[in-house]
């Protein structure tokens, strides 16, 4: 009996659970290629992918997609570390051989038309050579002088660890970029390895481990968080290095090829008018630029010109300038 094509399981009793294993590992002995979706009634992702799966199943009449409810099949999603949903395994000849976490639907079409057209498969994580592998890991880890290794991103943590991780970090103005160990499989196993750290999340500085949640919490009670990890600059310094990143800068509403507002256009004719060389920066662009510098500069609106990182006013200022012929004098600092 070979299963192709789709087949759902959503039972809910544990008696029930039991014979779905049963079948579950009968089919995991005779397919070819197969795809488990773990999915949750609740979750909206899980609808979607099963969408996606239906039409894979429609596409790869050689490969069988199962449903499983993973809440109602604890024993399963422990065993393979299903933490969240959708997550999906990729089984050949009884063995896994990827997982996707998360509902990437161009990834699991490429991983499902991979696998399937893999005639023998290779081993798990085996598909670059174990050099290419530690390479990798290498270069990801000193991606940013500090590295997080997490469930989800920042913005969207997937486990209350890589939750407090971030929220740690936050708090602490540290500067780091984040790689969702979720988005892949080789990475995330890898690390374990490469590291000998077996959990999520990890955090890296200049590719070094220092540790996971427990070990950045204790830095915290020391004290020494934040001579170990680099700070982000405070946005005062940011607004100090922007306003003196040319001689004349203009924060503006849009460029200088388009303004987005009259006042800023005006200016700019002034500006282009004097043949000074000037950049300009647009505030629409950045909402905390936007609203630092006013408080930065204590001047209320917008287009502000600047001087060797000094405000010289908006357009009002600026046309008084030009009519009693001081502006330019003002622009090459000389005022
Ligand atoms: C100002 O000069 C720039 C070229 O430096 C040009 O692209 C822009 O259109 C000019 N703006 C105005 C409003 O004259």
């Amino acid at each position: 009996m070979i299963f192709n094509g789709l087949i759902i399981f959503c039972y809910r009793t544990i008696k029930k659970a039991i014979v779905l294993l049963k079948n579950w590992f009968f089919l995991l002995n005779v397919v070819s290629l197969l795809v488990v979706h773990f999915w949750a009634p609740w979750a909206p992702q899980c609808a979607q992918m099963n969408d996606v799966m239906a039409e894979l199943a429609k596409e790869q009449p050689r490969v069988s997609f199962v449903k499983l409810e993973a809440e109602a099949v604890p024993e399963v999603s422990e065993k393979y570390e299903i933490s969240s949903v959708p997550t999906f395994l990729f089984f050949k000849n009884s063995q896994k051989i990827d997982r996707l976490d998360g509902a990437h639907a161009p990834e699991l079409t490429k991983k499902v038309q991979r696998h399937a057209s893999s005639g023998s498969f290779p081993p798990s994580g085996n598909e670059h050579p174990k050099e290419d592998l530690n390479l990798r890991l290498k270069k990801l880890t000193h991606a940013a002088p500090c590295m997080l290794f997490m469930k989800g991103t920042p913005q969207e943590p997937r486990c209350g660890f890589s939750k407090q991780m971030v929220e740690i970090l936050n708090k602490h103005n540290i500067q780091f970029s984040s790689f969702d160990i979720f988005s892949d499989e080789e990475v995330r196993q890898g690390l374990k390895t490469y590291s000998n750290w077996p959990t999520y999340p990890q955090l890296y500085v200049s590719g070094e481990l220092i540790g996971g949640l427990d070990i950045i919490k204790e830095l915290e009670a020391s004290d020494e968080l934040g001579t170990i990890c680099p700070k982000a600059p405070k946005l005062e310094e940011r607004l100090k290095v922007l306003t003196n990143k040319a001689s004349v800068m203009l924060f503006m509403k849009g460029n200088k090829q388009e303004a987005k507002c009259g006042f800023s256009k005006q200016i700019l004719e002034i500006l282009n008018s004097t043949g000074v060389e000037y950049e300009t920066f647009d505030i629409l662009e950045d909402e905390e630029v936007r609203q630092g510098l006013k408080t930065y500069s204590n001047w209320p609106t917008y287009p502000q010109l600047y001087v060797k990182g000094e405000l010289v006013g908006g357009l009002d200022i600026v046309k008084e300038l030009r009519d009693s012929g001081e502006l330019l004098p003002v622009l090459k600092g000389e005022n």
